[in-house]
């Protein structure tokens, strides 16, 4: 299989690294000709080639791919830490990147979580949640409303007065997760945000995400290295190459929600998640 064969499955997955459903005009996140090239001492590394990607509102994606292949360079292109050598992001129809400068005003509402939650330790729970709010002129008051209710929203109700320090890995995830729910984001970039967590607490995070997602409604892109739980959360699950990444295939995962534990023993999960690896296993 390569991508520049495309075979129309009846699964209705995509092998053509083409711009893909959201029906046109309901892209959030537009992803066209996107190519990343490093200039790194040893050398250029090409790390993404000709990625295009259409993400409609309140989709969640996960992005899967081997080490190396270029997810956290595509997740930082979309939030506007790194521009790309070339092609064009767009969120709701304004470019993020003009001639190789941000466009500040395309990114009011993005929310973003790396691997480390990257919490202030000297700030409680409470300041940390509600410290982009403070950066944008929200009163005192106001923002201890809305942290609470954050903190509430992602199973941390009472620990807003805790310090980072007094929290397990799981509940700093949450914390990082409420901080970049604060403003209210309409797209959420989450870089393997729960990759150092155990497998229990990974579950019943993955359970929380889904229904912040569902609640909040924002479009995700979400990195990970696991499979399932790539395909536990997504609509679609896009996996990319190794180096130069290139998007390989979109997989839909029309499982209904909200989905459960139970969920993963089911036979369409688990042929949906045998799929997967098996391509990366090609690769
Ligand atoms: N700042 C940089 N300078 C030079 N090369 C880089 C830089 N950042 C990433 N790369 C290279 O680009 C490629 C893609 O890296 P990236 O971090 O996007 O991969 P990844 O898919 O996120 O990997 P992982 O799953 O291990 O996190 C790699 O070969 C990496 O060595
Ligand atoms: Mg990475």
């Amino acid at each position: 299989m390569t991508t520049e064969t495309p075979q129309q499955s009846p699964a209705t997955r995509t092998e053509v690294p083409g711009i893909q459903p959201g029906a046109s005009g309901e892209a959030q996140l537009e992803v066209v000709g996107v190519d990343k090239t490093y200039q790194a001492r040893r050398g250029e590394v090409h790390a993404l080639s000709n990625v295009n990607l259409s993400i409609g509102r309140g989709e969640f994606i996960s992005l899967v791919g081997r080490s190396g292949c270029g997810k956290t360079t595509l997740l930082r292109i979309l939030a506007g830490l790194l521009p790309p050598t070339s092609g064009t992001v767009t969120a709701d129809g304004q470019s993020i990147w003009r001639g190789g400068k941000r466009n500040d005003e395309a990114f009011e509402h993005f929310g973003l979580v790396f691997q480390d939650a990257n919490l202030f330790p000297w700030y409680t729970v409470a300041d940390n949640v509600s410290l982009p709010l403070k950066l944008r002129g929200m009163g005192k008051r106001a923002r201890r409303a809305r942290a609470t209710e954050l903190c509430e929203l992602v199973g941390l109700p009472g620990f807003e007065n805790a310090y980072p320090r007094e929290l397990s890995g799981g509940m700093r995830q949450r914390a990082a997760i409420a901080r970049a729910l604060s403003y209210d984001p309409t797209i959420l970039l989450m870089d393997e945000p729960f990759g150092a967590l155990d497998a229990l607490t990974r579950d019943k995070m993955n359970l929380e995400l889904q229904s912040i997602h569902a609640q909040a409604g924002a479009t995700v892109v979400f990195v990970t290295h696991s499979i399932s739980e790539a395909v536990f959360l997504a609509d679609r699950v896009v996996l990319l190459t190794p180096r130069p990444g290139r998007i390989r295939s979109i997989t839909p995962v029309p499982l209904a929600r909200p989905r459960s534990l139970e969920t993963e023993t089911s036979v369409e999960f688990q042929t949906i998640v045998r799929e997967l690896r098996h391509e990366l296993d090609e690769e």
